[in-house]
């Protein structure tokens, strides 16, 4: 079964990649799908979000059943047209809990065929975001313990 991973990635945290690689280990293929929306004004642009999670698949090159993908509109329009019934979202404390009950119902308002199944974080990742990523990064602080090598290299790039 194909899974659909949506999100900003803005960036890709190390939250972010321990739900691609569980989620690999679960279906047959996973859809990480980044959006594009005009509404978000993203600090990098999707092409460098794409960038991002294609370094971050070779760095972890066990990882073989992962495609990236840009999303624009709906995110069941993307789901239908991709032929995935089934979208997965991290969860991490009570606080994503109301946002993401959110999107899930409006979604199955818009689509009855499409499920929002949740995962629950890694202990280690509860904190993060990539909000406060970028808060750090901004200000140089230390981000290793919260993205994959790249980003914090091209984190490095953009704020040296
Ligand atoms: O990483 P994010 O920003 O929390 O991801 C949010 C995302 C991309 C899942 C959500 O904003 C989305 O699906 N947007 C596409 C527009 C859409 O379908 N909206 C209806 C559900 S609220």
């Amino acid at each position: 079964m194909k899974v659909v991973y949506p999100g900003s990635f803005d960036p890709p945290t190390n939250g972010h990649l321990d739900i691609i690689k569980r989620a690999s280990n679960l279906f047959d293929e996973v859809i990480v799908a980044v959006l594009q929306n005009k509404s978000k004004s993203p600090m990098f642009t999707a092409e460098e979000r794409i960038e991002m999670l294609y370094n971050i698949l070779e760095e972890n090159s066990n990882i073989e059943n992962v495609k990236i993908y840009k999303f624009e509109g709906l995110l069941v329009d993307f789901c239908i047209q991709i032929n995935s019934k089934v979208v997965i979202r991290g969860l991490r404390a009570v606080t994503d809990f109301e946002y993401e009950f959110q999107i899930a119902l409006t979604n199955r308002i818009m689509s009855k065929d499409i499920e929002t199944l949740f995962i629950p974080t890694d202990t280690n990742n509860l904190w993060l975001s990539s909000s406060i990523v970028k808060e750090i990064a901004i200000f140089n602080g230390e981000v290793d313990n919260m993205v994959p090598a790249c980003v914090k290299q091209k984190l490095k790039q953009k704020f040296s």
